[in-house]
């Protein structure tokens, strides 16, 4: 079981995997075509030893990660966005799935291994707009020269299942790389340490070498405070709930209750997708 995720990397496989089931249901809410290739046998292994299908999986809150960032995605660019950098974007095929103006710049950064194969899996796809892809550790230097040569872009940053394997000192270098940066809106998904411990326990395991460091007490109002403002707040429950991904009773009895604060989630399990701008 331990061994199933060897590296952070293969974590990109898990959720990729997910795409793909949630893509092969008759009421798909989107469609990926390249997430089973990409995940492969390992994808599908990770899901199972993860979180097995039978006992709801986690399934319901990716897919509504995916819903809502795919939203976000066309809302910035609606707004104007005419660069679109996803940090830790993995096994992400936005670029090649979503209706995107040919002209936009698609970046894609994440380690070099899974930037590797996934090159080599989409060889013959076309994307839909200009796409490039950086290998980068974001653990370390290296964003700010990029996002210093894109100085004059209109930039929306995504980052997708990623703060939360960065640690506390890392996540907040990255928060204040790219407001120095001055990047137009920042999309990225947040869990708090009530979700954290969910995760560790229920995976049993399985994120062993890829643990969860970043899941702030203070939740969204850990970013205000350096200097961002919210845009746009959704709690990936509620979501998932109204999406049609979670039906179950205990689901509803959960929701008709109080929701923990997404600014003060504290060990209250609360996860969601927050879109930031600079503060003025
Ligand atoms: C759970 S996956 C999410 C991938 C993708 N965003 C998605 O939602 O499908 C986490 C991704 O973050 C990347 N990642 C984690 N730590 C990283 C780091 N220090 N530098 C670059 N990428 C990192 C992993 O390699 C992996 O692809």
């Amino acid at each position: 079981m331990d061994d199933l995720i060897g590296t952070v990397d293969d974590t990109a496989r898990w959720v990729a995997h997910h795409r793909a089931t949630e893509s092969a249901r008759p009421d798909a809410l989107f469609h990926d075509p390249f997430a089973a290739r990409l995940a492969g046998a390992e994808g599908a292994a990770i899901a199972e030893g993860a979180a097995p299908a039978a006992g709801g999986g986690d399934g319901w809150y990716l897919t509504a990660r995916t819903v809502l960032i795919d939203e976000a995605v066309a809302a910035a660019i609606a707004d104007g966005c005419d660069t679109v950098v996803n940090l830790g974007a993995g096994l992400d095929a936005r670029p090649y799935r979503l209706d995107l103006p040919a002209d936009l710049e698609w970046i894609e950064v994440d380690l070099p291994a899974i930037l590797e194969h996934k090159a080599a899996v989409l060889a013959a796809e076309t994307p839909r707009c200009r796409l490039r892809r950086v290998p980068l550790d974001l653990a370390g230097d290296g964003l700010a020269d990029l996002l210093a040569g894109l100085a004059d872009r209109r930039i929306l940053v995504l980052s997708e299942g990623l703060v939360m394997y960065l640690s506390p000192d890392e996540a907040d270098a990255l928060a204040d790389v790219l407001r120095a940066a001055g990047v137009h809106r920042w999309c990225l998904d947040l869990s708090s340490a009530g979700v954290g411990s969910v995760m560790a326990e229920r995976n049993r395991g399985i994120l062993h070498r890829a643990p969860w460091r970043f899941l702030p007490a203070d939740g969204v109002a850990h970013f205000e405070d350096r200097g961002w403002a919210a845009d746009r707040i959704d709690s990936l429950f509620v979501a998932a709930l109204e999406l049609g991904r979670l039906d179950s009773p205990e689901a509803h009895r959960l929701a008709a209750g109080p929701q923990p604060d997404p600014r003060a989630p504290g060990d209250a399990p609360w996860s969601g997708v927050v879109t930031l701008a600079p503060a003025r």
